[in-house]
């Protein structure tokens, strides 16, 4: 199956010799890979102004500028992509030289055509496993938290609601604004996004635009050319470039102050960046999805956040109702969050007690899900024993015995209550059972898919399909 024009990758090849970079060049294209070619580095520079790729194939030896010298070129001051040496000499010392200046692999002439294929293959979706991985060093703790428990709970009419929608939006390339308060799970739904779009495999980028200082914010964004200030003593790829292919999170988007509103609005407006101190326009290919905690259209009134930019990221509303008005799901996310920090502590904790349950359905959350889950976390820390119970549980450094009628003896050696949840019995195995079915469900049964989504192993997800007798 062809892939799409746009999406195919785009990959320049370096040569002085003219039919030896024509035929490359055409071999390339029958592989479904976008070539272009220049004849000289100087050549190949220039077209680098003009044209996006993603990994350049070049040759060592050529009159005017080297390919090292073009490689040192491309590492300082040129894109960042993967480059591919190719030369005449089997050389050791070239070789060594080309890795040192950046080069990514290396290619001995006479080579076959696919054997160039397969290692631009490979240098390309290493290039965009670094993205990837730089992109998750830079997410915030408890993202990557969220990110490695992507189990996503949500039960009522609302989060129904909002499940259906999200797998609609999804796939598609619109602009998507999640509201809700704070700790309700606007960055779990971003990423629940991403992985449920086309561009699953590129890197999911968040940024958080509240509480950067702007000028640094600026060039987290958009990048910048060594020497574009005082400082800048290389080149940086912004967070734009480095989605290419993924999804950026705009995070606290209506924390943002106003003169990089409208720097973002164009950005948004024109589909291309500049670094800073650059010169040429780069195409972006970042799908956006931006969220807040703020009454956006009350900004928008009290002059604090642009129109114009209000409505290019309300492209699609997906709004996350605060946990008091889901108390439902106050059960199956406990015990989740429960099961998660005793698998992390090592602890024996297996649930919780239906008392602390009901304690905890009855509290009204102000922090929400994030503050549901520091609490099971304490509770996690503080327990010794089997199942949690109310006085594990404190809010703002308020124990939740107070709330409780006390036995003499908070932890009484009788065997544990059964665990019951919203509709009946629910221990940690059924959430587990039902949080893999619905998982495969929203895979449609693909079990590589439902193991990422659930942070898993494939082996561990096969076991516990056997375990549960799913099928
Ligand atoms: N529906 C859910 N199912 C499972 N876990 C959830 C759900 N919603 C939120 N969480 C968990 O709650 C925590 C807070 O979620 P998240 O960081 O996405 O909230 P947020 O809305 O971005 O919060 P803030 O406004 O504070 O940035 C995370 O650890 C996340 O994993
Ligand atoms: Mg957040």
């Amino acid at each position: 199956m062809k892939e799409r024009e746009d999406e195919r990758p785009r990959v320049l090849v370096v040569d002085d010799e003219k039919n030896l970079r024509e035929s490359l060049a055409a071999y390339l294209e029958s592989e479904d890979i976008a070539a272009f070619a220049a004849g000289s580095g100087e050549a190949a520079r220039e077209l680098l102004e003009r044209e996006r790729v993603d990994a350049v194939v070049v040759d060592l030896r050529m009159p005017g500028m080297s390919g090292l010298d073009f490689l040192s070129w491309l590492k300082d001051e040129g894109p960042a992509v993967p480059a591919v040496m190719i030369s005449a000499h089997g050389d050791v010392a070239d070789a060594v030289e080309a890795m040192k200046r950046g080069a990514s692999d290396y290619l001995t002439k006479p080579f076959s055509p696919d054997e160039l294929v397969v290692r631009l293959r490979k240098a390309l979706s290493d290039a965009k496993l670094a993205a990837a991985v730089g992109a998750a060093k830079r997410a915030s703790e408890p993202a990557v938290r969220g990110e490695a428990g992507s189990l996503w709970i949500g039960s009522g009419p609302g989060m129904e609601e909002l499940k259906r929608l999200s797998e609609r939006v999804a796939p598609t390339n619109s602009t998507v604004l999640v509201t809700g308060e704070s700790g309700t799970g606007k960055e779990v739904v971003a990423r629940m996004i991403h992985r449920m779009s086309r561009r699953a495999d590129g890197p999911f980028v968040p940024i958080n635009l509240g509480g950067i200082p702007e000028n640094l914010l600026e060039s987290e964004l958009f990048g910048y050319e060594k020497g574009a200030f005082t400082g800048a003593e290389g080149r940086k790829v912004g967070l734009f470039e480095l989605a290419t292919g993924g999804t950026l999170f705009l995070d606290e988007v209506g924390d943002m102050p106003l003169p990089l509103q409208v720097k973002l609005l164009r950005v948004l407006q024109e589909k291309r960046i500049m670094r800073l101190g650059g010169t040429r326009q780069l195409p972006i290919d970042a799908r956006i999805v931006a969220a807040t905690n703020k009454d956006l259209e009350a900004a928008v009134k009290a002059g604090s956040f642009r129109e114009d930019l209000f409505y290019r990221l309300n492209v699609i509303r997906l709004r996350i109702p605060p946990l008091r008005d889901r108390p439902e799901d106050i059960p199956a996310l406990a015990t989740l969050f429960a099961s998660r920090f005793a698998a992390e502590m090592g602890k024996q904790v297996r649930g919780i007690a239906p008392e602390a349950i009901e304690t905890l359905s009855r509290y009204r959350f102000p922090g929400n899900v994030r503050e549901l889950e520091n609490a099971v976390e304490r509770a996690v820390i503080l327990s010794d024993g089997e199942y949690l119970r109310p006085v594990d549980f404190s809010f703002a450094g308020e124990a939740m015995r107070e709330n409780v009628p006390q036995r003499a003896d908070p932890r009484p050696e009788t065997a544990p209550a059964p665990i019951v949840g919203a509709d009946g019995p629910l221990d940690l195995r059924e959430i587990e059972k039902r949080a893999i079915e619905a998982a495969l469900e929203r895979n449609e049964g693909h079990r590589e898919r439902t193991a990422a989504e659930l942070g898993i192993t494939r082996r561990t997800l096969l076991n516990k399909m056997n375990e549960y007798e799913l099928r």
